[in-house]
């Protein structure tokens, strides 16, 4: 098989004393979208954050395209081609939905036809940003907003995009969009790391799965299997 796009290898995180992540691996690759899934406070944040290097692992290794990052800054992180599409959408509220989207495009600040080229594709994505591109971003829905995230992270045109409850407050017909638009986002050839409390759509959607428990992966595998399994049945479809 080939070179996975992102691998953790026996990850431990803590917050001060407090133990999150006891040696998790995971890998993604190529053109997979992957969903992590596990109950509150399980690690599925800190998890998105390691990646980014937000949170250091103090044991273990993260490599991604084969190159050892978990040293990185979030800055040179983001340069290698990963986004992170944060929990609870956080925009940037009294910026336009146009100032947020070059922000997000930041890494290629000097690549004007490229930054050109990034508005065409995520407003061919999002048409709604298009036309409310001079609204303030925190004057739009909350369903509006984690568009706005998403697109923002695809301005730098990651090759992994993570995305930490991306269906999180919205309305179904939203969260609907969101899963449609992940999936799009996928077949232009972005791997995806997603992290997901619906665990049913996510499962849908996904090709692989991971579950998380306090800081461990309990279960793993095709989604397929995963959403047959009585832990994902009881545990997050409500089923018993
Ligand atoms: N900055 C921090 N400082 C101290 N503890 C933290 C910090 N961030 C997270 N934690 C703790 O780490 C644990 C894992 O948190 P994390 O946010 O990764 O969980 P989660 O799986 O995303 O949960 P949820 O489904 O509620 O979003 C929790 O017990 C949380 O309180
Ligand atoms: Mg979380």
């Amino acid at each position: 098989m080939s070179e996975p796009v992102l691998k953790f290898e026996d990850v431990h995180t803590y917050y001060g004393p407090l133990h999150v992540l006891k040696g998790v691996n995971y890998e993604l690759y190529a053109g997979e979208i992957v969903c992590l899934l596990g109950g509150n406070a399980s690690g599925k944040s800190t998890t998105m954050k390691t990646v980014l290097g937000i949170v250091k692992p103090s044991q273990g290794k993260i490599t991604y395209c084969g190159e050892r990052i978990d040293r990185l800054d979030t800055s040179q992180i983001i340069e290698r081609g990963i986004a992170v599409v944060p929990e609870a959408r956080r925009v940037f509220p009294r910026m336009t939905v146009q100032e947020n989207l070059e922000l997000g495009a930041f890494i290629h600040r000097s690549d004007k036809r490229g930054l050109q080229e990034s508005f065409e594709h995520v407003f061919s994505l999002f048409p709604r940003l298009k036309e409310r591109r001079n609204q303030l971003a925190g004057t739009m829905s909350g369903g509006e907003q984690q568009m706005l995230a998403m697109a923002r992270a695809l301005m730098c045109r990651p090759k992994l995009l993570c995305m930490d409850e991306p269906s999180m407050g919205l309305a179904p017909s939203f969260v609907n969009q969101v899963f449609e638009i992940i999936q799009q986002i996928n077949r232009e050839g972005t791997t995806i790391f997603v992290v997901e409390q619906n665990a049913n759509m996510a499962l849908r959607i996904a090709h692989r799965g991971y579950v998380l428990q306090t800081g461990q992966v309990v279960l793993s595998g095709p989604a397929r299997d995963l959403l047959g399994t009585e832990l994902i049945r009881q545990a997050y479809l409500g089923e018993v």
